[in-house]
């Protein structure tokens, strides 16, 4: 009977291989390459895994449970450790901190991916020529187009369809409407929020290599809001504490480890966004943000985003300084940070970020840096764990370890793998149940190496 199930189970689309393990009595089976791939289109089972974030939205947009009005729809927008809104007005400065990003080139057409309710959409639109949204969730796609904005169009399309026939058709109608055919090429590509939402680094990759090879010479691709693989275990740690003050060490590592493995979301090292850059056939620089809000909250903590920038000229040399050389107390330091514009270009490294290394004597917040550096720079991440920060013009942002990837190892979780271990064995035993009724299938489990070794 189980010859005959391993027959039936091989013949299945989605599996490549299946085997009795008469140790464990288990089938093991090993998904077919074409059903977990990204290109050329999603297989079945990551299509499936897309869809789960897509209903994730949908119920999240149609319940709009935090919808201050069309320009502030903050559904969704809890924080973890609470449970509570995040405050509206830290949301706005949030807001503000992305919407700085994609306007820094001056960009004259934009295009959104997972523009959701429209935040971005609705503070950039007048500013730009033309903007493009897309997002995979029906509502909200429907509510921003019902909105009739100026220069403004919204797609029903997914991350991985950016070099699609639908987006290309309406960047070459907008570009016609605004009378400036030649130019169909948006300026700037945002990402903001959105890439937790993806399977795997694979396809993340595919969707940046699409954005870097779509935008503009000059333009760039923002990635916003990515949380930190780097620093994910402190973000566990954090999390827990918050939710039961008082637990044990112990525990708490325990707790920890495991909240970090169940993990759904997609938690990208700052570094693998170097990789794609460095190993993408145009010329990428990138540059990394710390999130510089007011708020001590999970986003200014354990969030960051990146610029990459295309195919523009190298900028010129810069001197480094580390924060530990410069005169004086920390207050001292930051009061004199306006005066280094003066000089020839300058990065200054190795700040201990007081969110994350609170002990650490000179220690600032990416706030306190915001406020106290010269126009033109930024805050920026120095370690890919962000307990270290840098300041200074975000092009001259090379060489630091958040933004190389020599020796990476851990690049980002792995979400859809978990999911693929619940849910192929889940249809295959429903397959078995219908083909060979009359015997109860048995234990399934997908194999430890996903492809043929
Ligand atoms: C947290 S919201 C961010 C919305 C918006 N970017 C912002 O900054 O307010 C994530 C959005 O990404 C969309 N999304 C999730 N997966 C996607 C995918 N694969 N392709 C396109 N959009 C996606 C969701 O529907 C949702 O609207």
């Amino acid at each position: 009977m189980i010859d005959d199930m391993l027959s039936d189970l091989k013949r299945h689309p989605w599996v490549a291989d299946a085997r009795w393990d008469a140790t464990r009595n288990t089938i093991v089976v090993r998904p077919n390459a074409a059903a977990i791939a990204v290109r050329p289109e999603p297989g079945p089972l990551l299509a499936e895994h897309l869809a789960h974030w897509q209903h994730v939205y949908e119920f999240v947009y149609t319940a709009g449970e935090l919808r201050h009005g069309d320009d502030l729809d903050l559904s969704g927008w809890r924080a973890s450790d609470t449970g509570a809104p995040f405050p509206r007005e830290h949301m706005i400065e949030w807001i503000d901190h992305a919407v700085d990003l994609v306007l820094r080139d001056k960009p004259g057409v934009v295009l959104e991916v997972g523009c959701g309710s429209g935040l971005l959409v609705h503070r950039i639109r007048h500013q730009v020529r033309s903007y493009l949204g897309l997002d995979v969730a029906e509502p909200a796609v429907d509510r921003l187009r019902a909105q009739r904005l100026p220069g403004v169009r919204v797609l029903r399309a997914s991350a991985h369809e950016l070099a699609s026939a639908p987006v290309t058709d309406s960047l070459r109608t907008m570009a016609d409407a605004t009378a400036s055919p030649h130019r169909v090429t948006p300026d700037c590509i945002v990402l903001n929020s959105v890439t937790q939402c993806f399977p795997n680094e694979r396809y993340l990759t595919a969707v940046l290599d699409d954005a870097l090879d779509l935008v503009s010479p000059g333009g760039t691709v923002v990635v916003g809001d990515n949380r930190n693989l780097a620093n994910a275990p402190d973000y566990a740690r954090w999390l827990e504490s918050a939710r039961h003050p008082g637990i044990p060490a112990e525990e708490l590592t325990t707790q920890a480890a495991s909240r970090l493995a169940a993990d759904e979301e997609l938690l990208c090292d700052p570094r693998v966004f170097a990789r794609i850059a460095r190993r993408h056939r145009r010329d990428v620089r990138v540059a990394c943000y710390a999130k510089p809000l007011g708020a001590d909250t999970e986003l200014t903590r354990y969030r960051y985003d990146v610029v990459f920038t295309v195919d523009s000229p190298p900028p010129g040399p810069c001197r480094i300084r580390a924060w530990a050389d410069l005169p004086g107390t920390s207050v001292e330091r930051l009061r004199t940070l306006a005066t280094e514009t003066a000089q020839s270009p300058t990065l200054i490294t190795g700040i201990p970020n007081a969110l994350l290394d609170g002990e650490a004597p000179d220690a600032v917040t990416p706030a306190q840096l915001a406020g106290a550096v010269p126009a033109g720079w930024a805050v920026l991440l120095d370690s890919a764990d962000a307990h270290r920060l840098a300041v200074g013009p975000p092009e001259h942002h090379t060489g630091l370890e958040a933004v190389s990837d020599t020796g990476l190892t851990d690049r980002c979780n792995d979400p859809f793998t978990r999911f693929l271990r619940r849910r192929l064995p889940e249809v295959l035993t429903d397959h078995l149940e219908q083909h060979i009724p009359a015997t109860p299938a048995p234990r399934i489990a997908v194999s430890e190496e996903l492809t043929a070794p």
